[in-house]
C-alpha cells in the first residue's frame, strides 16, 4: 500500500455522535448521494431488473428496497466516538482494482456493474451453492454496525456498516468439520476494473479468515453504509468487514466464498510477505516496516490518537488470539 497524506478535516465538520449527518454534511451527502443514484447500476438498473421481475408474474419474491431495510441497530457501537463524515469515506478509499490513489475509485467506479451479482460457495461444505445477491439481502435481516476503521496506512475512520453477520451466513453454507479456513475472492473483469490490467497486486484480490475469527459476531457481510447500499467504491454489492483487524482484510466486491483446510495465502502476503501477516490484527506493539502502528490519525480530527490493541474490540477478540504470540503471528 502506497504512503498517502490523509486529507485534512476540520474537527467542526465532524458529525456530532449519534447524528449522522449535521446540516453541512447532509448537503454534502445529498448531492453525492443524487450524483450516485444517477449514475449508479444499484439504484438505475435495480429498477429495471425489478420491473422484470414484476413482469414474470410467477415470481412471488419480496421485491429488494430501494434503501436497505436495518432491522436492527446499536449492537457494538463504540461509545464516544462520531461518524466519518460520508463524504470522506467514500471518497477517501482504497480499491486497488480501480486505482492505487485514494481519491480515483470514487470516480473510476462510478458505472460499475453491481447486478446481476452472484456470490459462489465452494470447497469443504456439504453442498456448494450460489447467491443472488438480492436473494441474499431478503434472506438475512440487516443490522446497522458502527465500528472503528483501522488502515495499516495510519489513518482511521468511524462508519455505520449495514449487513449480517458473516457468522450467519456460514450456518447456512453447512461447512464440513475439515473447513478450517474461509477465503474470499473478489470479481475479476479487468473490462471494468482497470488495474487488473496492471501488476500491481496479484489478480483477483483474495482475502482469508480462520473459521472462528470468520464465526466471530462481530465479522460482518456488508451490504450497505451510512444508510445506503454501498456506493461501488467501498466495495458493491457485498464486502467482508472484519474491525479488530487492518483495513485491508476486509476484502470488496466478493464473488467467492470458499470452505478450506489450510491457510489461504492472500493478495498481500503474495504482493510482499516481508510487510503483510495473515491474521494483520490492529496491534500498536507491531510495526509495519514501513509505518508505525503506534498512533493513528482519525479522519476529521487534528492530531493523532493512540492506536489501541485489536482496534478497541480485546474484550470481545482477545480470547481468539490467547496464547498465540502476536509479534510473530501479525
Ligand atoms: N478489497 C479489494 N478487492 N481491493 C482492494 O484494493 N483494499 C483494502 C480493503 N479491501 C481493497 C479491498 C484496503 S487496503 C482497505 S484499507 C480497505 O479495503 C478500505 O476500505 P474502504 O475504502 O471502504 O475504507
Amino acid at each position: 500500500m502506497l504512503a498517502k497524506k490523509a486529507p485534512g478535516i476540520k474537527s467542526s465538520e465532524v458529525t456530532p455522535r449519534k447524528l449522522y449527518l449535521n446540516r453541512r454534511e447532509f448537503i454534502a451527502g445529498s448531492a453525492a448521494r443524487a450524483a450516485y443514484a444517477a449514475t449508479n447500476p444499484l439504484f438505475s438498473r435495480s429498477l429495471v431488473i425489478e420491473r422484470q421481475d414484476a413482469s414474470a408474474a410467477a415470481s412471488a419474491a419480496p421485491q429488494v428496497p430501494q434503501k436497505p431495510a436495518v432491522a436492527k441497530r446499536g449492537e457494538f457501537t463504540p461509545p464516544d466516538e462520531r461518524n466519518t463524515p460520508y463524504a470522506d469515506a467514500t471518497g477517501y478509499t482504497n480499491f486497488y482494482e480501480f486505482s492505487t490513489a485514494k481519491r480515483d475509485p470514487a470516480v473510476l467506479a462510478r458505472n460499475f456493474r453491481t447486478r446481476p451479482w452472484v456470490l459462489s460457495v465452494e470447497g469443504l461444505v456439504k453442498a456448494p451453492r450460489s447467491f443472488a445477491i438480492d436473494d441474499l439481502i431478503r434472506l438475512f435481516p440487516l443490522e446497522e454496525r458502527i465500528y472503528r476503521w483501522r488502515c495499516v496506512e495510519g489513518w482511521s475512520m468511524v462508519i455505520p456498516w449495514i449487513g449480517f453477520p458473516l457468522a450467519e451466513f456460514i450456518k447456512k453454507c453447512e461447512p464440513s468439520p475439515s473447513a478450517k479456513f474461509v477465503e474470499f475472492t473478489t470479481l475479476f473483469d479487468p473490462e471494468q476494473m482497470p488495474f487488473q490490467k496492471t501488476k500491481v497486486l496479484e489478480w483477483p484480490y483474495l482475502e482469508g479468515l480462520r473459521l472462528d475469527e470468520a464465526m466471530h459476531p462481530l465479522t460482518l457481510l456488508a451490504v450497505g453504509m451510512y444508510e445506503e447500499y454501498l456506493p461501488p467504491q467501498n466495495g458493491a454489492p457485498i464486502r467482508l468487514v472484519v474491525p479488530w483487524k487492518y483495513g485491508f482484510k476486509s476484502i470488496k466486491s466478493i464473488v467467492r466464498i470458499r470452505f478450506i483446510e489450510k491457510m489461504p495465502k492472500s493478495a498481500w502476503m503474495k504482493a510482499r510477505p516481508e510487510e503483510y501477516g495473515f491474521y494483520a490484527n490492529v496491534n500498536p506493539f507491531v510495526s509495519h516496516p514501513r509505518w508505525s502502528q503506534a498512533t493513528e490519525r482519525r479522519i476529521g480530527e487534528d492530531g493523532k490518537r493512540k492506536t489501541v490493541v485489536f482496534n478497541g474490540y480485546e474484550a470481545e477478540v482477545g480470547s481468539l488470539y490467547s496464547g498465540m504470540n502476536l509479534k510473530r503471528y501479525y
